[in-house]
This record gives structure tokens, sequence and C-alpha cells, in this order.
């Protein structure tokens, strides 16, 4: 990893070490870097997101703009986190004090406020998912990354583990979310499958990893059985 990276607009994020990720611990307390300005594609992100706000509103911006940032860190750096410089340059863009993007940064658990491994696991450990086999879920997770605890990143620096609340799909629990997708109806041999491609280089297929049609039941639908989504 580079101690800065450069772009269409030079150095734009000034990163701490290596050691940040991949050394097995949580990540708290990990170096921030001095700086970060927002690259092109943020840029151009940016610009579509202020259109949706009068200008006297656009500190309702804060989340989509927390978002480009951890898109933009995952892009340049290969860990999806929001640096608080990062929330500084938010603030100074929405014209808010800096506090007010803090507030937000922390209380979200979607913002990685340290850095994470190249994938996030979330586990989903709610009472849907728990009745459905979170544990197994859990269980592969650790078997197939050496991860101990939450909000550990593995030693090789592919994986972070957390634990999350109802992700909203519960029809399809378990649910493990990767990144920005989730895999559902998963048990431990299915998770380790989805593992060990993640860490081949292969994004499966997100959704039911039982080929369920959205959230009908397994099997196919049992009523409206002719509408085209039922494939009859
Ligand atoms: S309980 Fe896991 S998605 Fe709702």
């Amino acid at each position: 990893m580079s101690e800065h990276l450069g772009g269409p607009h030079g150095s734009q994020v000034g990163l701490g070490t290596a050691e940040n990720i991949g050394d097995g611990s949580s990540g708290e307390g990990a170096a921030q870097p001095q700086h970060f300005a927002f690259d092109e594609a943020s840029e151009a992100e940016i610009t579509a997101i202020l259109t949706k706000y009068p200008p006297s509103r656009k500190a309702s911006g804060v989340l989509p703009l927390l978002y480009v940032v951890q898109r933009q860190m995952r892009r340049q750096t290969g860990s999806a986190w929001v640096p608080r410089v990062a929330m500084d340059v938010v603030a100074a863009r929405l014209e808010l004090p800096p506090i007010r993007v803090y507030e937000v940064a922390t209380f979200y658990l979607m913002f990685n406020t340290n850095p994470v491994g190249r994938h996030h696991l979330q586990v989903c450990g709610t009472t849907p998912c728990w009745l459905r086999g979170s544990e197994e879920v859990t269980r592969a997770c650790r078997d197939e990354t050496g991860i101990k605890g939450w909000r550990q990143t593995s030693a090789d620096g592919m994986f972070t583990m957390s634990e999350v609340e109802c992700l909203g799909a519960c029809v399809n629990a378990p649910i493990l979310q990767v990144d920005d997708d989730y895999y559902e109806d998963l048990d431990y041999d299915r998770t380790v499958a989805l593992l060990r491609a993640l860490r081949r280089g292969e994004t499966p297929k997100p959704g039911s990893v039982i080929g369920r049609i959205t959230s009908a039941p397994e099997g196919g639908p049992t009523t409206l059985k002719t509408l085209p989504i039922a494939g009859e």
C-alpha cells in the first residue's frame, strides 16, 4: 500500500501504514491519513447528489457524501472507511460545522470509522436470522477467516467481520452482507463456499444462494403462479 495515492487531482489521500489493516486487530485507533480530497469520479457523484437539494438545504447531503468517501477509499486503498479528515472535507463542502458530520458518521454503523479488510462481512444475528441458522454463518466465517471476535480483521487483510442487527431481509434468512451486497439463505457450507470465492477474487451473484425467486417460498411461488416472475 502506497503512502500517497495519486489520481487526476494529484495526491488524494495520504494513508497511514499497511499496519492499519490486516494485523488481526479491530482497527480501533488506527493511524488517520493527514489528507483527503475527492477524486474525479467522486466529484461527478457529488455534483449529481447536490442537485437533489436546494442550496439552503445541502446539509441533507451528508449521508450520501459520506458514502462517496467510503467508496473512494475502497477504490484507492482497498479498504472502505471514512477517515476523520474526510469528514472535515465533507463538512467544508456542505458548509457545516465538522461536529455535525462526526455525529452522523459515528452514529450509523454503515460508515466504518476505522479501516476494514477488503471485504466487510456483516452477519445478521437478530431473531429471524438466528432462528434460521445465523450461528452457523458466524461459525463458518470464523473458521474460514481465522477471525475470533467482532470488528476484527483477518491476518491477510481480506476480511473484517461485524455483527449487525436486522438487515431487513428476514424472509430469506439467514443473511450475510458482504460490502454492499446481501447473500441470503445461507448455511455453514454455503457460507464457506462464498468466502472461498471472494478470496479467489470472484464476486458471486448476490441474493438467495439457493435460487429462491425474490422472497417467494423455497421451491417457488405457491400463489400468483401465472405471473412472469414465477417462471411459468
Ligand atoms: S433478522 Fe436478519 S435480516 Fe432481519
